[in-house]
């Protein structure tokens, strides 16, 4: 069989930012590809553009330089939908009401958002919450509802910017249980940015690494500790030499950034 095109194609794409009369270049020349059903972890040190790359997936920001390609496989359907780290919910709607927002602004028919919804409520076990509001939910329960209407909207590539680093230690542990499960029975292309590099493994089919700022490509490392992945996954030689193989590289890259901010401040950035 020949070889897919990639899903995803970002090549040597740059992300200059003009502000207070200074250039800051938040991604230099940047190249990756996701395949069709990959999980793509993305990590770096605080600056290092992550953030800035998933928006220019997004189409939140037009990139200075380089190409994106998504590959569209559905028609009608979206590129991509991003689930953020503080879950943005709109706080005057209902949980359902928030899920079919995308939906709704899509012309999509009452009956096709209702069974939409539903479904997507089911897959995240908030089915019992759909008429409760952002305000009388836990965290971890609004950060589902982020998901769900992420998912509801059926985007080619989910794009999940620190989905869960909001969340106390024990929930973001059943959420990424959860996340595994959902990704496996979807089978969706996901992009996902964290800073833990314990769920970069625990989640990842392969990690990008990020070099402090101007953000580039430093490494990529392919996560090969096979699948169904669950917490047991810690336990492995494999999964301690990789961590720390990939940890001390990602250390290098930290110390930089926190060198430079301290650079900054010192000449009255
Ligand atoms: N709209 C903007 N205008 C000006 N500068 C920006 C803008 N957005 C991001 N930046 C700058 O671009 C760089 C990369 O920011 P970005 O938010 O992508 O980093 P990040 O890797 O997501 O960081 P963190 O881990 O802290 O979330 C930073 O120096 C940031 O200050
Ligand atoms: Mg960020």
């Amino acid at each position: 069989m020949p070889p897919r095109d990639p899903k995803v194609l970002v090549s040597e794409v740059s992300v200059t930012f003009e502000s207070h009369g200074r250039s800051v270049v938040a991604l230099d020349r940047i190249s990756l590809q996701a395949q069709a059903g990959e999980f793509l972890c993305i990590v770096g040190p605080s600056g290092s553009g992550k953030s800035t790359l998933l928006r220019v997936l997004a189409g939140l920001v037009r990139q200075s330089a380089g190409e994106v390609r998504i590959q569209a496989d559905h028609p009608g359907t979206p590129l991509t939908a991003m689930v953020f780290q503080e879950h943005a919910l709109l706080p005057w709607r209902t949980v359902r009401d928030n899920v079919t927002f995308g939906l709704e602004n899509r012309g999509i028919g009452r009956a096709a958002q209702e069974t939409r919804a539903r479904e997507m409520l089911a897959m995240v076990g908030l089915a019992r919450f759909a008429r409760h509001y952002p305000h009388q939910l836990s965290g971890g329960m609004k950060q589902r509802v982020g998901i769900a209407r992420a998912l509801a909207n059926d985007p080619e590539v989910l794009l999940m910017d620190e989905p869960l680093a909001a969340l106390d230690a024990q929930t973001r542990t059943i959420m990424q249980e959860e996340l595994l499960r959902i990704w496996a029975t979807l089978g969706k292309t996901v992009v996902y940015v964290t800073h833990s590099l314990e769920e970069a493994l625990l989640l990842g089919d392969r990690v990008v690494l990020l070099t402090a700022r101007p953000g580039r490509v430093s490494e990529v490392y392919p996560v090969d500790l096979g699948r169904p992945r669950g917490l047991e996954v810690r336990a492995s030689p494999a999964y301690g030499a990789l961590l720390e193989k990939i940890w001390s590289r990602l250390r290098e890259e930290v110390v930089r950034a926190i060198a430079d901010d301290r650079g900054s401040e010192e000449i009255g950035a």
